[in-house]
């Protein structure tokens, strides 16, 4: 794990809200932390790649980073204390980092399933169970991400919509098991968005434009979201705006889901 050399933490820096949003080198996690920025939140991006995080970083000030494979068992933690070392608090978490596995059945293997247990499920119940002292401190929120496919039949790619329905699952339980103490859970289910997802799942340039293409056909306002589109309601579940809001899981999805 390296870390972006921020400078020293003063007692002004402290003051605004403290975000960690997984997955933020890129799509809908690098419009997140944009979007967090702007509306005046600070940023912990974290990722694998220093470079992508790099990037997101550039484009606003109260972004910041820290490189983790979050597969590795410490890193959670070791994210958790990196933000509460340099800013002392932590309000958001969103649980964004993710692959995408297509594999039927038939050639499923259990490696891969292991690896998408452990970025979408692993992962997140470490990173949030750590985060738990800081959410309870200040009234914080958690979103997970989940998809579309985490509550329709995906064929083809089952084990990716399995792991989305367990984080569903995880979201509503821990909306009402930490109720009392005033965190709340929610999830953002996204429909087919652009992103580096379909490229970091191994698809050729021309696959993914096929799949784009296809995807389009079968989504009723015709278009791939976009991971603006995403991040708005992601920020929005995070915030004050959304006080009364915990256990829910909100689809963006341009009209997929209710085919
Ligand atoms: N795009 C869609 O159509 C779509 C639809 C529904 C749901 N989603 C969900 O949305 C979330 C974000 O995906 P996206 O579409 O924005 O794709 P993306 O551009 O590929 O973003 C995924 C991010 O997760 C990070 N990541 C992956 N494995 C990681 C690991 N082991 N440790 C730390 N970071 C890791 C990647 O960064 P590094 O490679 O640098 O680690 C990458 O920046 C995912 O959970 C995905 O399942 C996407």
């Amino acid at each position: 794990m390296t870390v972006n050399d921020g400078g020293p933490m003063t007692s002004t820096q402290s003051s605004p809200k403290v975000a960690i949003v997984t997955g933020a080198g890129s799509g809908i996690g690098a419009a997140t932390a944009l979007e967090l920025a702007s509306s005046g939140i600070r940023v912990l991006g974290v990722g694998r790649r220093e470079e992508a995080l790099r990037r997101t970083a550039k484009q606003h000030s109260l972004i910041d980073y820290v490189t983790a494979d979050l597969r590795e068992p410490t890193a959670p933690d070791e994210v958790v204390r990196t933000a509460v070392e340099r800013w002392g608090r932590l309000d958001v978490v969103v649980n964004n980092a993710g692959t995408y596995l297509q594999a039927p059945l038939q050639e499923v293997s259990d490696d891969a399933v292991s690896d998408l247990i452990t970025i979408h499920i692993v992962a997140p119940t470490r990173l949030t169970r750590a985060a738990l002292p800081l959410l309870k401190a200040s009234r914080g929120s958690v979103v997970n991400i989940s998809s579309t496919y985490g509550h329709r039949p995906i064929p083809g790619s089952s084990h990716y919509g399995a792991v989305k329905a367990a984080l569903e699952h995880l979201t509503q339980s821990w909306a009402l098991e930490l109720a009392p103490d005033g965190i709340r859970v929610n999830a953002v289910a996204p429909g087919p968005t652009e992103s580096e997802v379909i490229t970091a799942a191994g698809f050729t340039p021309a696959e993914k434009e096929a799949i784009a293409a296809a995807q389009i056909e079968t989504i009723p306002l015709r278009r791939r979201g976009t991971p603006e589109d995403i991040a708005r309601w992601i920020v929005h579940l995070a915030g004050p705006d959304a006080d009364w809001v915990t256990g829910q899981i909100l689809t963006v999805d341009g009209g997929l889901e209710l085919l």
